[in-house]
């Protein structure tokens, strides 16, 4: 589900009406639902209660402090990638002893960090890394807890910038090379101690095949592990992916049920369905990754429309967000659905770009696209844009980061400031 619907032909997230938020706070303008969180949160956890797991949220995708907090307080663990992000997780007030460390390159300085707050593991890249962790924690009299990703080689059929899962990628070690690694930490390695195995192939994945093909390659492994070096955790990543298109087709909570068996995408109850029987008799506690999942439906960019531009070729509506706001189309041809605040009287489609006011040719949030009317001064909203929206933006152009709201009912919280100019320049010399 998520809580974006239409009442009176005007755009609300949950109880509160949009166009009211933005008289208040401006645009552009990001928008998040508690509500929505929660449920995807809650679903997540549910289709996973055939086995003993942990949820740990994938920070990357949103690390707002509100939104992390909402997480903390219902339960969540936490899957971080920077020293941080462990700050945040732990301003939010969630708990270290629940965070996992992933990524290719920790620092000196992370590490240590991530030590002294006690964290659940560090998902290990390479060897290099595990020796210089043994290292560090040596030198600070401790231990420890690691888990070493596992690169499966399973194609996850996802954008090539967020496939991660082949041998070709820069991520985890080659699966042949993984007993043998668990070895030699146990002998030469009295610094580590291996709590876990990890695995993530890839985002935004639309189809339950390649979890259930990467499950059932590493099953095998993470039994043998447990066996021979007591093991306790299997982290199988995140990646389940989102439905970007007509997500406001059939109102909130049933648009993505609605969908014919054939085109309708990975569900979540479909997701627990295939994987949790396979990984239910190793005994080990299965922990999850998910980031858009959780938060890419539950939040919209608002933008107001500034110009009608009609050129030769083309018509183009330009508004007052770019891609320094929301750099998904540019990156990765992402697709976001664009529709009016106001739903006009006029019914009828036109064929448009909208783009932003960015000086670069990929500053777009559709092509040739047909869509609803609008016209200079009405307000648009990006759907789907809460997860790796706010975190990716930018100051490009020297244009000040949108504010973010969080919408809880029929209350709606400004949870960050839309920054201004001197903060633009803060920190220059
Ligand atoms: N675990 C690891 C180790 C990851 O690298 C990622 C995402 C996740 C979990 C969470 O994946 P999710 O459940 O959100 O798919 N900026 C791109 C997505 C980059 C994903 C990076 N890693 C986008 O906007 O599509």
């Amino acid at each position: 589900m998520h809580g974006f619907s239409y009442k009176n032909e005007s755009l609300f997230c949950d109880d509160v009406e949009l166009s009211s938020l933005v008289e208040e706070h401006g645009t552009p303008l990001y928008v998040y639902s508690a509500g929505t969180i929660l449920d995807h949160y809650r679903r997540l956890d549910q289709a996973l209660s055939g086995v003993s797991h942990e949820v740990a949220y994938a920070v990357k995708a949103n690390s707002n402090l509100s939104v992390l907090r909402l997480l903390a307080h219902e339960g969540a663990g936490f899957d971080i990638v920077s020293g941080g992000e462990l700050f945040r997780v732990i301003k939010a007030g969630g708990d270290p002893a629940h965070c996992t460390f992933a990524g290719v390159g920790k620092t000196r300085d992370e590490i240590v960090y991530a030590l002294e707050q006690g964290i659940y593991s560090f998902n290990v890249e390479s060897e290099e890394e595990l020796r210089y962790l043994n290292e560090v924690a040596g030198e600070l009299g401790m231990i420890a807890p690691a888990a070493v990703r596992v690169n499966p080689n399973v194609d996850a059929k996802t954008h090539k910038y967020i496939s991660t899962g082949k041998s070709e990628n820069k991520f985890g070690i080659d699966f042949d090379a993984i007993a043998g690694l668990y070895e030699r930490a146990a002998k030469e390695l009295p610094h580590i101690r291996m709590r876990g195995l990890q695995m993530h192939i890839g985002s935004q994945l639309t189809s339950v095949a390649p979890f259930v093909e990467a499950v059932e390659k590493v099953a095998p492994l993470a039994r043998q592990l447990k066996e021979r070096h007591g093991i306790e955790f299997w982290s199988i990543g995140g990646g389940i992916g989102i439905v970007y298109q007509d997500s406001l087709e059939s109102g909130p909570s049933q648009w993505w049920e609605s969908k014919a068996e054939g085109e309708r995408p990975l569900t979540i109850e479909q997701y627990g369905r295939e994987v949790v029987p396979r990984l239910k008799d190793l005994g080990l506690k299965i922990l999850v990754e998910p980031g858009r999942f959780i938060v890419g439906n539950a939040g919209v960019l608002v933008t107001r429309c500034l110009y009608e531009k009609k050129g030769s070729a083309k018509t183009f509506r330009i508004v007052d967000a770019g891609m320094n706001d929301l750099i998904r189309p540019a990156l990765y041809e992402g697709h976001h659905e664009i529709v009016p605040l106001q739903k006009a009287a006029d019914s009828s489609l036109q064929k448009v770009d909208v783009v932003g006011p960015i000086c670069e040719s990929g500053d777009f949030f559709c092509q040739d696209r047909e869509l609803p009317h609008f016209a200079p001064g009405d307000c648009v909203a990006l759907m789907s844009a809460g997860a790796y929206g706010f975190v990716m933006a930018s100051n490009y152009n020297s244009r000040p980061l949108p504010a973010e709201v969080l919408v809880e009912g029929e209350t709606a919280t400004l949870v960050r400031k839309r920054q201004t100019l001197d903060d633009l320049i803060e920190g220059e010399l």
